[in-house]
């Protein structure tokens, strides 16, 4: 199998399968407890139907959305997810390269291993920082000031990951909190010498984020320490809104499930959320973003962006959340198994699919324009 036998997810998802050593491949794929979220994700969007109207003259389409102030070309923006240079030597550089080749944004995760100034400088498309909440307050302050100097676009608060979830896959692997490979593990890493050779050859491996700030030269270990005794559990709106008046910008909190909390956001002057389970990487039997859509755009989609991500695997899905009233849609592993499968190209490749079907989806829908489309295209069965 090759990049160009790729045509959808499951293809890319093959190709990363075969290109990986299994516990890496585990990591991206894998999702809390029974998986049943990670599931849910996808299937959410099966139960309901696009309703197409015809003949409306569709022979050019606008797909471009402003979101949290930025102009994007495509409804789509690729999520900021932990530790791409493990998964492809390219890592975040083929992400944001792809992203800016679509005109999207794309997000730096604190854990992201190329730094956001070099991200910054090389690509103009609108950036966002992904952060998480450390007990020092006067950490918090200086990383929010490198971002600002840096000119991300938009922070994003991840605020669904207090603990961490349990995702079994990792755990039978090692490739977990604390890393200890399993024999099982290590022979997943043995059978992919081609993986192993490509990790070595390249630049050493990074985290860029964070290791101006905290020793992380104890590696993956280091990692564990960070998350158990570095980031803050007693984290809470008070905090956040602080958060929110020193960064002064573009700020969206990701992980917001709630009508409640999306009105608390709103509150304290959020200017987007995300509605995101975490890929169904967190609390297994939460409800999806695409299911909490109608009730959170109804509660605050006048006062603030309501994003959603999880699942999305085809651009008839983003039609769906659009639809009912999401401003723009989050990807994860809907680029990073074509970034596993192949760096850059492969990205593009997937970017170029999706905005071909969002296109498609669109002239068949009888919509011209992403403001088209509404609830009335929709039906719950
Ligand atoms: C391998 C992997 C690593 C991730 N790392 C982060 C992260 O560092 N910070 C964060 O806020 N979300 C992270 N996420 C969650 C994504 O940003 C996004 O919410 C999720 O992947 C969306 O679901 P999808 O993969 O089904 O598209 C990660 C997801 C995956 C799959």
């Amino acid at each position: 199998m090759r990049l160009r036998d790729c045509h959808n997810f499951n293809d890319f998802r093959s190709l990363a399968k075969r290109r990986l050593p299994a516990p890496i491949f585990d990591y991206i794929d894998g999702g809390a407890d029974d998986e049943v979220t990670l599931r849910q994700n996808s299937a959410s969007f099966d139960r309901c139907d696009l309703v197409p109207n015809v003949l409306r003259g569709v022979e050019t389409i606008d797909l471009s959305v402003t979101v949290m102030g930025q102009k994007l070309a495509l409804p789509v923006y690729c999520s900021p997810t932990a530790l791409q240079r493990l998964f492809h030597h390219q890592g975040e550089r083929a992400v944001a390269a792809a992203a800016a080749k679509f005109g999207t944004m794309f997000g730096v995760s604190s854990l992201g291993t190329v730094s956001l100034e070099e991200l910054r400088k090389k690509y103009s498309t609108p950036q966002v920082y992904q952060f998480y909440f450390h007990k020092d307050r006067g950490l918090n302050r200086a990383m929010l000031q490198r971002a600002k100097e840096a000119g991300v676009n938009v922070l994003m608060l991840t605020v669904d990951s207090i603990t961490g979830g349990n995702r079994e896959r990792d755990l039978r692997t090692g490739f977990a909190i604390p890393f200890r490979l399993t024999l099982g593990g290590m022979i997943g890493f043995v059978v992919k010498p081609k993986w192993g050779i490509d990790y070595l050859v390249h630049e050493r491996f990074k985290l860029p984020q964070l290791d101006q700030h905290v020793d992380m030269s104890g590696g993956a270990i280091s990692i564990g320490r960070y998350f158990t005794e570095m980031l803050d559990p007693s984290m809470n709106w008070n905090d956040v809104a602080e958060m929110v008046r020193q960064w002064d910008g573009q700020f969206c909190l990701k992980g917001v499930m709630s009508a409640d909390d999306a009105r608390r956001a709103a509150e304290i002057g959020c200017t987007g959320i995300v509605l995101s389970n975490h890929g169904g990487r967190q609390l297994d039997g939460s409800r999806t973003g695409f299911d909490q859509l109608a009730e959170v755009v109804d509660a605050v989609g006048d006062r603030i962006d309501v994003l959603m991500d999880g699942g999305v695997q085809r651009g008839t899905h983003v039609l769906k959340a659009l639809s009912l009233g999401a401003k723009a849609v989050g990807v994860g592993r809907y680029y990073l198994f074509p970034l596993a499968a192949a760096g850059q190209a492969g990205v593009e490749l997937a970017l170029g699919l999706m905005r071909a079907e969002i296109e498609r989806g669109m002239k068949l829908m009888g919509c011209i324009s992403i403001a088209e489309l509404s609830r009335k295209n929709l039906r719950f069965r």
